[in-house]
């Protein structure tokens, strides 16, 4: 039975890094007999310059026939002066809601070929690096009413709205608990409950999900403490439940840390199909158009596509084994090692596709 697979490139180096996401999902469908059908939409910056919207209707609803959405990038420089509702961001946050895309699953994981470009201190980074961002994605200042600029007390005054409730807690907890259980079995949940109302409830009833997985170990974390954390000693985590603001941060932070922004993938998942896939790095304007990108994250994204998206597991491991194979030879210039082979994201996306065809 086919599949299909709606691209959405968007900005910058969107373009360059979703080919060859796609070369290794063609690659795979060869290897195995799979038969992948491709549709591509307008996002971001790319549909504000083509319709005057960074979410054209046509693009939510060729998402919505699709089995699985590929995104590349969205945003940039030359649309950064419009207004909020017409920023390339918009796109990628309404198209978040349109698909009910709860559940943000971010893995930061410190390959072993990668330990010499971690931050951390040698001894802090042998601890090893192998956690999981589960982040709210639909909710919380993101999206909360009322939001605004407007004039109180004779001075422009702007303000938004932290808001969750119940149900979207008691949801995304669920998914945090379900991935533990495949994992280490350790959730910590990440909140401001010293502060906020907000994080008060969701720390309560976090507490109460727990109730249904005895076998996972819960803590619970301030996010400024989380923050610290993270870069002191990441090998004490496992999974990572935050809400959508404080998943945001840590989640670039947790990805830095492994020294390789361009390496990791992320997966946004609703109740039903279709879910989306992404690297978490952004578009990166300063790159674009230079074929200096580093594609592995858009290609392990595809991994997580075919894993989660298409329950294709044993097709989702033969491009990771491949990524890891082409990274004890070559490297983007972000990556890159003495002794290694400097390679663009083209050839890289090459070499990737020929060794899930041979390997
Ligand atoms: C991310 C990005 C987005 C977010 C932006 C582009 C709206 O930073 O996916 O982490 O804030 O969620
Ligand atoms: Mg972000």
């Amino acid at each position: 039975m086919s599949k299909t697979i709606c691209l959405l490139p968007g900005d910058g180096i969107g373009t360059e890094i979703i080919a060859q996401g796609r070369k290794a999902l063609e690659a795979v469908a060869r290897r195995t007999g799979t038969e992948l059908v491709f549709t591509e939409a307008l996002i971001g910056g790319a549909a504000y310059d083509a319709t005057g919207t960074p979410l054209p209707r046509e693009t939510v609803d060729a998402c919505k026939a699709s089995d699985a959405v590929f995104l590349g990038a969205v945003g940039g420089p030359k649309w950064d002066a419009l207004s909020p509702d017409k920023r390339p961001e918009k796109g990628i946050l309404g198209i978040r809601k349109e698909l009910g895309l709860f559940a943000n699953l971010r893995p930061a994981l410190l390959l072993p070929e990668l330990a010499g470009a971690c931050l951390l201190k040698p001894a802090t980074a042998q601890k090893g690096l192998d956690l999981i961002v589960v982040r709210e994605l639909t909710g919380d200042i993101y999206f909360g009413q009322p939001r605004g600029i407007e004039v109180r007390d004779g001075q422009r005054t702007g303000f938004n709205t932290m808001l969750y409730s119940e149900e979207e807690i008691r949801r995304i907890a669920i998914v945090a608990f379900e991935t533990a259980m495949k994992r280490k079995k350790r959730v910590c949940s990440i909140d401001k409950s010293n502060v906020l109302e907000t994080s008060r409830l969701w720390r309560e009833i976090v507490t109460t999900v727990h109730k249904d997985y005895p076998e996972v170990e819960l803590s619970h974390m301030y996010v400024d403490n989380a923050a610290m954390q993270l870069v002191r000693d990441p090998s004490q985590f496992d999974v990572l439940l935050t809400g959508n603001i404080f998943g945001d941060i840590l989640s670039d932070e947790a990805a830095a840390i492994t020294g390789s922004l361009g390496m990791l993938p992320s997966a946004s998942m609703g109740q039903s199909a279709p879910a989306l896939f992404e690297p978490i790095h952004g578009s990166a304007p300063d790159i674009a158009g230079q074929d200096k990108a580093n594609p592995l994250a858009t290609i392990l994204s595809a991994a997580m596509l075919l894993r989660l998206g298409l329950d294709m597991p044993t097709e989702a491991d033969l491009i990771e084994k491949a990524v890891s194979r082409a990274l004890a030879e070559y490297r983007t210039g972000d990556i890159m090692e003495e002794g290694k082979t400097l390679v663009g994201c083209e050839k890289m996306g090459d070499v990737v596709a020929e060794l899930i065809a041979t390997m």
